[in-house]
Parts: C-alpha cells; sequence; structure tokens
C-alpha cells in the first residue's frame, strides 16, 4: 500500500480511520505455517481479542485458519464469519461456568484454567472433553501487563497443582484432550519459549487422552526500523523437531497449535489521523489529532510504541514532535517523535495498528469510534462505519424526572420541617 492510497482512503472514508492490508495478513499466515511445515498437523487459532471485525476473521478463514476466543461474544462472531464451531477454541479466564456450559454447548472447544471450575465442569459433564491451561511459571514478555505466565500471573493452572489436577481427572472421569499455556505477548528469546515448551511437554506427557498441543503465542513484531522479531523460522525448525520427537515418545501423532494474534494483523494495520493544531509551546512542538486513546490507548496503556509518520509531507524535513490527542487528560502518542515537518490538516500513519488497537476503542468523551477499511486486492473497501449521533443514544433510557422531582421536592419538604423542629 503506498501513502498515495493511504490518503484517499483518509479522504474518501474521513478520519480517523483504521485501515488493513490483506496481502500483510495473508503473508504472515503464510511465514507461520511454512515456518512450521516440518509438523503434520498445524493449527493456527487466530486471537480473535487483537481484531475482531467479521471481515478480518472470513480473510483468515480463506486462509485455512481457526480461531482462539476469550468469550461468548468472540464466539459467535466466529460463527457469524463461518467457522465451524470445533474450530475454535475458548480461553477464558476468571468466566462464570455458566458462560463456559453454553459455550460447550454451541460444541466449541472449552480451555479451563482453573482448578474449581474444572472440577464443577468435569463434575456436570464429564463426556465434554477439555483443554487445561497450564501456567508453567515463565517469565517471558515484553512488560508486565503481557507477561501472563509467570509466578503472580491470575492465568492457567500451576505446574506445581498438576498432582491436584489430575486427581480431579481421575475422579470426574472427565478427558482431558489438549494442553495449553501462553505465557505472554512480545516474546523475543526464543530459548525462553523452547523452555516454556519443555515444560508443557512434561506436563502432556501424564494425559493419555491428547489430541492436541497448544504452545499459545506472543511473538513479538517489529515496531520500528531495525526492531527484532521473534525469530519464527528458527523456532519453527526447533520446536517442529522437538515436537516430533515428543509425538513419537507419546506414541500418537498429535496437531502443533498456536494462537496468535499479534503476529497476524499488527503490521497490517495503519491508524490514520488529521493534524488539527500545531502548537509551539516553551518547551516542545505539540501536534494535536484528531483522535486520543478512544481510539488508541497502547501507548497509554502499556507503553507501546507506534511509529508515526507524516504521509501528507512524507519528504518534509524532519523535525521533533510530541503527538498528541484531544482527550481532556493527558494522552500522548509519541514524545519527541522526528517527524516530517507537519502542517495543520496533515494526516498522520500510525504503524502497527491492527493488534489490539480497534478493539480497545472507546466513546470516551462521546466520541464516535472511527471507521475500518480492509485493503484486499488493490481495493479499499469499508468494513466498519464510523458511529454516529445515535449510536452514542442507542442504548440509553432516559430517566423520568417527573418522578424525581417530585421526590426531591418531598425530601426537601421534609428536611426543612425537621430543620424548622429542631
Ligand atoms: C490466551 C491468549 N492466546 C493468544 C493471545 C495472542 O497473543 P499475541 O497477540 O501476542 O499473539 C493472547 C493475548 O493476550 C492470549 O491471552
Amino acid at each position: 500500500m503506498t501513502h498515495n492510497d493511504l490518503l484517499n482512503i483518509a479522504g474518501e472514508y474521513g478520519s480517523p480511520v483504521y485501515v488493513y492490508d490483506a496481502d500483510k495478513i495473508i503473508s504472515q499466515y503464510n511465514r507461520l505455517t511454512g515456518a512450521f511445515s516440518n509438523v503434520s498437523n498445524l493449527r493456527l487459532n487466530y486471537a480473535v481479542k487483537a481484531l475482531s471485525n467479521i471481515s478480518i476473521l472470513k480473510l483468515l478463514k480463506t486462509l485455512g485458519s481457526c480461531l482462539d476466543t476469550v468469550s461468548i461474544q468472540e464466539v459467535k462472531l466466529g460463527i457469524i464469519a463461518g467457522f465451524e464451531p470445533h474450530r475454535i477454541i475458548y480461553t477464558p479466564n476468571g468466566v462464570s461456568l455458566e458462560e463456559i456450559e453454553e459455550v460447550a454447548k454451541l460444541g466449541v472447544q472449552i480451555n479451563i484454567d482453573n482448578l474449581s471450575i474444572l472440577e464443577q465442569f468435569g463434575s456436570k459433564h464429564p463426556s465434554i472433553p477439555v483443554c487445561i491451561r497450564i501456567n508453567p511459571h515463565v517469565m517471558a514478555g515484553g512488560n508486565s501487563n503481557i507477561s501472563v505466565g509467570h509466578i503472580d500471573s491470575k492465568f492457567g493452572i500451576s505446574i506445581h497443582q498438576i498432582p491436584h489436577l489430575l486427581r480431579i481427572v481421575d475422579n470426574t472421569k472427565m478427558r482431558v484432550n489438549g494442553i495449553h499455556m501462553h505465557t505472554g505477548s512480545d516474546i523475543l528469546d526464543i530459548e525462553v519459549f523452547l523452555y516454556a515448551a519443555e515444560i508443557l511437554f512434561d506436563t502432556a506427557k501424564q494425559f493419555k487422552d491428547l489430541e492436541f498441543v497448544d504452545f499459545g503465542s506472543g511473538f513479538k513484531v517489529p515496531y520500528k526500523p531495525g526492531d527484532i522479531e521473534t525469530n519464527i523460522e528458527e523456532l519453527g525448525e526447533k520446536l517442529s523437531a522437538r515436537f516430533n520427537e515428543f509425538c513419537t515418545d507419546y506414541g500418537k501423532e498429535l496437531t502443533l497449535a498456536f494462537e496468535p494474534g499479534k503476529f497476524l494483523v499488527s503490521e497490517a494495520g495503519s491508524f490514520l489521523a488529521k493534524v488539527n493544531v500545531v502548537k509551539q509551546t516553551t518547551s516542545t512542538v505539540f501536534a494535536g489529532i484528531d483522535s486520543g486513546f478512544n481510539h488508541l490507548i497502547r501507548p497509554m496503556f502499556y507503553n507501546s510504541y507506534h511509529q508515526i509518520e507524516n504521509i501528507s509531507n512524507p519528504e518534509g524535513r524532519e523535525r521533533f514532535y510530541s503527538v498528541v490527542g484531544y482527550i481532556c487528560e493527558t494522552d500522548t502518542f509519541g514524545n519527541n517523535r522526528r517527524i516530517a515537518e507537519i502542517n495543520e490538516g496533515d494526516i498522520l500513519r500510525f504503524k502497527n495498528s491492527g493488534a489490539y488497537c480497534f478493539t480497545m476503542t472507546s466513546n470516551y468523551n462521546s466520541r464516535y469510534r472511527p471507521a475500518e477499511v480492509l485493503w484486499y486486492n488493490g481495493k479499499a473497501q469499508l468494513i466498519r462505519k464510523r458511529e454516529t449521533f445515535d449510536d452514542l443514544l442507542r442504548n440509553q433510557v432516559e430517566a423520568d424526572l417527573e418522578v424525581f422531582s417530585e421526590v426531591a421536592k418531598t425530601d426537601k419538604k421534609k428536611r426543612n420541617i425537621e430543620v424548622a423542629t429542631t
């Protein structure tokens, strides 16, 4: 996609707008399957939470992807996008037994991450096979918010609780058909990944009815030129060999599963926003855009880095800017960034805006969520309309203030009488 393609999209659909390049999603999908081509049964469960637009799900379906979901709503989106329930895995954390049962009824693969629910689910539904999420107690991930496999993490069943887990499985006669881990996002060091995988293999040996081993995700993608990323090809070579060896020892050809989100969609996404104001202060030059953390919260939420380009003036002289939003709290997208000279009205592009960007948007400050556009086969297609004022009002129910004011009047009278008599 060229800068002109992006500018045309901002011109046609307005700003701010999210744009996704289908070719990048396709090439990342093929890169990952290619890296694991030595494994006979590979299953990629795309993590819906990263970007849940139905058209993106459908695109991934055409590539052969399955889905990883964390809520019954994500499951339903997947089904609407055409995924058969058995091609969806559901990995919730801290949800009710009722929701898990509802998802199981749909025929979706359940993944359980705590002993309490495991015992209740197994007692009630011993014939429904479940996958178990293990916490291998490995510190992996780009920062503490996205590291989920360590000792203090709320995710997964501790490897130290395996004896208890096995007792539950034995007592309830439930069938465990999968074993799973997900240790965090932005894992750079493949040795850490392989170390955690060994713990998973060790655990897996203790379950006799396995069909798959799911290694979660967490592959790091580059955020700026020269940035290091997870070496998928090396990981593929090493983990495939180790997985095949494990299957031989286990005596059965199992499926190797992953659930990538960021790896598949992060780099495919661009967020485009218009500069409303260039404001010179005593200490910096602010470029204030027509957006804020209501549309892209990752920089403020967990310090994530999004490269910012001025696509209206890409050849302009570079200057230093702080790019900020229009929200009534500090919402800095990038501090002291070297960007081609910015003029009011220019369109800025925030790269790596495919994963955890639109899905984290809100209506804060009563702003509309932006439109989403898919660039596919050299053409732009609108895949979500920008919200309108009706969307802000849709679920609001007006209170009957007549009743309130009557109550208020009576209260006041009562208080006055009380005040008068004391
Ligand atoms: C259980 C689980 N699987 C997969 C993912 C996707 O991770 P990533 O986007 O790093 O690929 C996440 C992300 O939070 C997750 O919690």
